[in-house]
């Protein structure tokens, strides 16, 4: 066991439910133990700006239920910009380790200042849920939050006959769109890792009109590509071609940032919790460069190399069981 005296933390990627969460565990355990904590604001910007404040147990009181992050958050990415490596590492000569909540572009970034300066622990989050090796803070609220919505997409689907399109966030996955869309009964859904074609939707959607069911929901993640597509949005393109091939009436919906948003689900809150509890017990064992991973519990801290640079991507035989319900 070392003695820590001063650890910082911060938030970087993307907001998403749960990052108070893990930040209140890690503080309020770090402060009992007499330590001092640096949180750095908006992300690797605050520790190359030396932008940080001491947080105190009043910081961190109320915010377990609260969405973003009470250290605000970036894409800011000190491997890109000259001098800006030697300046963060003058920060963190202060410190005694230090705690990285973030996604798959973090992890990069933790890992080169882990090789650099060896006293770093990251903890996952995206609502994506595509880091490798571990379930990540923010998803299961992102499809609860997803579910909910594309449920309320129905009535207007069956009211007026409608075919809606719905693109959900997946930058490369689709976790959101298939188990939301799953969640919700929706009709077909399409991802990156195994885009089906548009012939192949319309004839879903036709199969059903056939059955006498003259709605469909059809989700899509933002991150599948069509050759012929020109619109920027996916969910754009399949709802003008479907628009064209069929008779039918469609609509476009986009759900985005609001999957990012809001008050994070008890399960959320409890990973959270247990991740930010783990961060600061391994910086104590000076069990550095590991991950707060967690698949159904939280592991003892899994080495940074063995997450970094993989994707983790819907498995073939979870996309397959939903297929036959499909159409
Ligand atoms: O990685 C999470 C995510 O919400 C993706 O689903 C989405 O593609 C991306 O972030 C959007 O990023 P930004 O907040 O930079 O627009």
């Amino acid at each position: 066991m070392r003695t820590l005296r001063r650890v910082g933390i911060l938030t970087s990627g993307g907001d998403c439910p749960g990052l108070n969460a893990a930040i209140r565990a890690f503080v309020k355990l770090a402060l009992r133990k007499g330590v001092e904590v640096w949180g750095f604001r908006n992300g690797w910007e605050g520790v190359v700006e030396k932008n940080y404040r001491r947080l105190t147990a009043r910081d961190v009181s109320g915010i377990l239920p609260l969405g973003g992050t009470i250290l605000g958050t970036s894409r800011y990415n000190p491997l890109r910009r000259k001098g800006d490596v030697e300046r963060a590492l003058s920060t963190l000569e202060n410190l005694d380790a230090l705690v990285v909540i973030g996604g798959n572009g973090s992890i990069h970034i933790a890992h080169a200042f882990q090789r650099m300066w060896g006293k770093v622990i990251f903890i996952p989050k995206t609502i994506d849920n595509d880091i490798w090796g571990t379930e990540s803070i923010g998803f299961n609220t992102a499809v609860e939050v997803a579910t909910h919505l594309i449920d309320r997409l129905h009535s207007t689907a069956e009211s007026h006959r409608r075919v809606f399109v719905v693109q959900l966030m997946g930058r490369h996955t689709g976790w959101i769109t298939l188990y939301a869309g799953m969640a919700a009964g929706a009709d077909v859904m399409v991802i990156p890792e195994f885009p089906i074609g548009e012939e192949e939707i319309a004839r879903y959607v036709l199969r059903r009109k056939r059955m006498g069911k003259s709605f469909s929901i059809v989700a899509v993640a933002e991150g599948v590509r069509y050759a012929h597509q020109r619109e920027q949005n996916v969910g754009i393109y399949l709802q003008r071609y479907l628009a064209r091939v069929l008779d039918i009436e469609t609509r476009f919906v986009e759900i985005g940032y609001v999957l990012r948003g809001g008050t994070p689900t008890a399960y959320d809150r409890l990973m959270a919790h247990e991740m930010g509890h783990l961060a600061f017990v391994l910086a104590e064992e000076g069990r550095f460069g590991c991950v707060t991973a967690y698949n159904g519990y939280v592991e003892r801290g899994v080495p940074i190399e063995r997450m970094v640079g993989r994707l983790k991507t819907v498995p073939p035989e979870e996309y397959f069981a939903a297929l036959p319900y499909f159409g």
